[in-house]
Formats: C-alpha cells, structure tokens, sequence
C-alpha cells in the first residue's frame, strides 16, 4: 500500500492568498499542511526576504528587483522576512525554503539554526548552492529541483548530494522516477493542483506534493 506523500503549500498557499506573503503561510497552516514552501532572495541591506521573482512588480504595487530595494522598503511592500515565516510555522509545519539566488546558504543556515524545533527542507535550482548547505550542515535536507527528464536520472542529484529530487510534475515519468527510487533519491513533485495530476503523483509513491492548492492533497 502506497504512503501518505507530505502535504505541501506551494508559495504558502498561492491557490488561495497572494503567494509568499504572511497571510499565504498562515493559510497553508489553516488547511494542515505538513510543509510549507517559501522562495528567499536577499534584500539590497543583507535580509533573507520571501519572494519568488526578482524582481517585485508582478506581486506587489513596488517595482524594481528585490537586491535593489531595503527590507524596509519590502517590508512596506507585504514581502515578509524568513525570520517571519519562520515564527509564523514554528510548532505548527516544516518548511522547504528555496533558495532563488546565490550566497545566501550560509546565513539561511545560521537563521534556521537558531530554531531547530523547526525542520526545514533546503530546495534549489542552483544545485552548488545545495553543497554548500551540505558543507555547512551535513545532516541538512536538501532537494535539488528539475525541470526535464536528464539522461543519467539520479546524476544530478547525486553530484548535488541531494536527499531528494524535486521533479517537474510533467516530467514525473515512471521509468524515471523508479531509478530515483533505485538510486535511494527521494522524490518530491511541483506544483500539482489538478486532482487528475495529484492521483497520478500518489499512484507513483512519491514522498511529498507540491501544490498552490494543499487542501486538495
Ligand atoms: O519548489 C518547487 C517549485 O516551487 C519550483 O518552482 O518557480 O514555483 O519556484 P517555482
Ligand atoms: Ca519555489
């Protein structure tokens, strides 16, 4: 019999409240989330701040890229700190904090390290950044994400020294995400909001969903 894969909100809950902001958090929780996902970039004074674009005009009434703006500008904007999420979920879910841009694993370590009742998956793109939390945390959780079917499917999470994958859903192939099994690669899938697309996630036996709506897992 398959697992229960971990309920993951996706930006929060984005299917429900305007994505990466408090309210978003706040709202995955009210639904019972296990996870709760959030996107870092780091503001132009050296904060840890939650947005997924660089820039912040599609989300906001701001414009500009985040590294160009002050927490306090941010702030005025409804972008919240990773510090503020952090005590938003503490007692109440885990997080998986994607990592958006370089340099930041060092003090995304320190910050979570100062709440361990919280357990936190570190996700990325940018898989060098993953060793670079492996480095500073060997115990850490890390999740190299991928969008695309590669020819060698547990290389790039094993060069990454990933605990897991993070896969596409449209790239969610059987054949490849047996060798991920195979290879001792968890697997985690986005963002899959269709109850047709989270049935086929389920039917794979993946460890956790993402999705904009988390109250459909
Ligand atoms: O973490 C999985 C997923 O969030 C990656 O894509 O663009 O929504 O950050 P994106
Ligand atoms: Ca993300």
């Amino acid at each position: 019999m398959s697992r229960q894969p971990l309920k993951v909100g996706h930006r929060g809950a984005a299917g429900h409240a305007p994505e990466n902001t408090l309210l978003s958090v706040e709202t995955a929780l009210s639904l019972g989330v296990d996870v709760v996902e959030i996107d870092i970039h780091l503001s132009r004074d050296g904060h840890l701040v939650v947005m997924h674009d660089a820039r912040v005009d599609r989300t906001t009434e701001g414009c500009g890229y985040v590294r160009d703006l002050s927490l306090a500008e941010l702030q005025a904007l409804n972008v919240p700190t990773v510090a503020q999420v952090v005590d938003t979920v503490m007692g109440k879910s885990a997080l998986m904090l994607e990592l958006k841009v370089r340099n930041i694993a060092r003090q995304l370590v320190e910050l979570t390290a100062l709440t361990p009742e919280v357990p936190v998956f570190y996700a990325s793109f940018l898989h060098s950044e993953l060793l670079r939390i492996r480095e500073l945390d060997p115990a850490a959780r890390t999740i190299a994400l991928l969008d695309g079917v590669p020819v060698s499917p547990a290389a790039f999470a094993a060069d990454a020294q990933a605990s897991y994958a993070g896969i596409a859903f449209d790239s969610l192939e059987p054949a490849f995400v047996s060798s991920l099994k195979a290879a001792g690669i968890g697997i985690f899938t986005y963002t899959v909001d269709e109850p047709r697309d989270i049935a086929i996630a389920r039917a794979l036996d993946v460890d956790a969903i993402i999705s904009n709506f988390p109250d459909r897992l």
